[in-house]
């Protein structure tokens, strides 16, 4: 159930985005609470462009102590706080909001590192696809953790942008090739039109993993051809449970109940 933020219901916690139907964070922080056996309700609200600070101004009066926010309008939610974490800042983006204290922090590169700081990776060469906003948080977590980074986008001044806007280097690429890769991670949409992307599998390391920030019930194209190729595979769905499980433990400063979250969105 998505509510309209006009006719936001009492609750304790939402996501809002646009658009927001498709979420599985309810679902997902609806079980943190019931495992730890905790009272709150999290709801999702559709918010159009232009009524960010509207809705947001809403679910504050209303006594949200938290609202996740996802695409497009994290880099409006970065405005609206008032105390801003240095790293939502550096990516110009927040997607985790805290009434208290009308402050703001980015858990989508954290919780990005989190799913792949245990990994035993071939080598720390990183070919990145796309360069849209999920990608701005890949590309500074594995830059901040020393990866070697390439960047492929089918637009190619978009990877320029995105390279420069972040102050990062990388090897910009026109095709999506790159020898000795330990990691390929997906952060274009192609997997959401069931398209696949033309990569040289071939030129990456026995045992890379390929990486889709996408997920649905079966393989995408992307993981489907990286595991044909013999890579390892993960798709969005433990980066989904990781930073929701930091957003968890920023409202309320106790352990999220990590497995219970993840084992909900499976
Ligand atoms: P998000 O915020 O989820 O990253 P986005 O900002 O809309 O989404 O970015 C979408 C990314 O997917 C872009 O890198 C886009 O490439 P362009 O910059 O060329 O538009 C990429 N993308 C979308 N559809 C694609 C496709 N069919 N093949 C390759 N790349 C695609």
């Amino acid at each position: 159930m998505v509510f309209r933020w006009q006719d936001a219901p009492q609750a304790d916690f939402a996501v809002i985005g646009d658009p927001v139907a498709h979420s599985m964070s309810p679902r997902m922080h609806q079980a943190a609470y019931q495992a730890l056996g905790l009272q709150y309700r999290y709801v999702a609200i559709h918010v159009r462009r232009g009524e960010v600070f509207a809705a947001l101004d809403r679910l504050a009066d209303l006594g949200y102590r938290g609202v996740n926010v996802t695409v497009p309008h994290k880099e409006e939610a970065l405005l609206w706080s008032t105390l801003k974490d240095p790293l939502a800042e550096r990516l110009q983006a927040a997607n985790t909001i805290r009434n208290s204290d009308r402050s703001c922090v980015n858990t989508d590169l954290p919780g990005f590192w989190d799913t792949i700081a245990d990994l035993q990776l071939p080598s720390k060469r990183a070919l990145l696809l796309g360069a849209g906003g999920s990608a701005r948080s890949v590309a500074l977590a594995l830059v901040d953790h020393g990866f070697e980074l390439s960047v492929w986008n089918r637009t190619p001044s978009k990877a320029l942008a995105l390279t420069e806007g972040l102050g990062i280097v990388a090897h910009l690429l026109d095709r999506p090739t790159l020898a000795g890769a330990g990691l390929v991670v997906n952060t274009t949409s192609a997997s959401l039109q069931g398209e696949s992307l033309d990569v040289d599998w071939p030129a990456c390391l026995p045992d890379a993993l390929a990486y889709d920030l996408m997920y649905r019930p079966s393989l995408t194209p992307f993981l489907e051809d990286a595991s044909r190729e013999g890579l390892r595979t993960m798709d969005g769905r433990p980066l989904l449970a990781a930073q929701g499980a930091r957003s968890f433990e920023y409202w309320l400063g106790i352990e999220a109940p990590r497995n219970a979250m993840l084992a909900a969105i499976a």
